[in-house]
């Protein structure tokens, strides 16, 4: 049936799924993104009760929506949740973006590949043959191990306040290239070229214990978190010499970029997005 009221393009519905919700910055994102590449869609944050989960995805589907993103707390239900999944989404045990085609739903999860796109093209650095430290062994870290992994670092040692679950995340991936794990008193006699913190500590203003003996030279440190303020970790590294100190602003606009690739099949270009985000953020 035609719609008399439609006269233009048709419009593409999208949201962003989470609790909370209220200081999403994909919303911007991707309007910068739709803006950018002419793309006709309209992309909304929407809070849902913990337990409203599948339901509130049944309905935006039901009325048409095209895709979805998934944060904090709904990415694993959200996994168990979808019909189909990629590798990627699969090994991570969370699904951050939803491809809705009628009552099939596509997960993925573009946090991992958005993490190294911004170490590797808006950083300049190569992770092939590199020794890298992940720090924390929670979704966070598991999201992120199968893209790292796929850019073929010499080793790849995952630290965490709870050595049994390093251990135990790094066995899970030990068939996808050299891992292992454990406490963080473990790194005294290791050095590192590239330290990546996706512990919660950040966010509770804190540190892990890390021996000043960690970086290599010319090392590079990426805090998973970002603040209009660099975080301990970030203070941490650039009193340690690292070469370069960031934070996850990238990421959160690389991982964007992905998802609307995936619904659109159409790259945006992200540096001038991430410097109008940390234009805002500096204010
Ligand atoms: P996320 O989904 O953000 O990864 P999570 O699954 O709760 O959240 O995991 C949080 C991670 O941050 C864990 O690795 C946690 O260490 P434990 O497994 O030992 O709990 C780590 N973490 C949280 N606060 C920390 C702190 N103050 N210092 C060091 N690590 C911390």
């Amino acid at each position: 049936m035609t719609d008399i009221f439609d006269f233009g393009k048709k419009v593409d519905d999208y949201a962003v799924i989470g609790n909370p919700i209220s200081h999403s910055k994909s919303p911007s994102i991707h309007a910068l993104f739709a803006e950018q590449t002419q793309q006709s869609i309209l992309y909304t944050a929407m809070h849902v009760d913990v337990g409203g989960f599948s339901q509130a995805v049944g309905n935006f589907a039901a009325a048409g929506g095209k895709g979805l993103n998934i944060t904090v707390p709904f990415k694993q239900e959200a996994w168990a949740l979808v019909n189909e999944r990629s590798e990627r989404a699969e090994r991570a045990g969370a699904v951050n973006t939803i491809k809705i085609d009628n009552d099939h739903l596509y997960g993925d999860n573009t946090d991992g590949v958005g993490l190294v796109n911004d170490l590797t093209l808006n950083n300049g650095i190569d992770l092939s043959g590199k020794n890298i430290l992940l720090m924390g062994a929670g979704g966070a870290a598991r999201g992120v191990l199968i893209p790292l992994l796929k850019e073929k670092p010499a080793s790849l040692f995952i630290a965490n306040r709870t050595p049994d679950k390093a251990k135990d995340l790094a066995e899970d991936f030990a068939d996808s290239g050299n891992i292992q794990g454990g406490g963080y008193e473990s790194l005294a006699d290791k050095q590192f070229d590239v330290v990546i913190n996706a512990t919660a500590a950040s966010l509770q203003g804190e540190l892990p214990p890390l021996p000043d003996t960690l970086l290599n030279d010319n090392a590079s440190c990426y805090d998973m978190m970002y603040a209009a303020e660099p975080t301990p970790f970030m203070q941490w590294a650039s009193s340690h010499n690292a070469s370069k100190v960031l934070d996850g602003l990238g990421m959160l606009v690389e991982q964007a970029a992905e998802s609307f690739y995936i619904w659109r099949n159409v790259k945006p270009e992200t540096k001038s997005v991430i410097e109008k985000l940390r234009k805002k953020l500096d204010k």
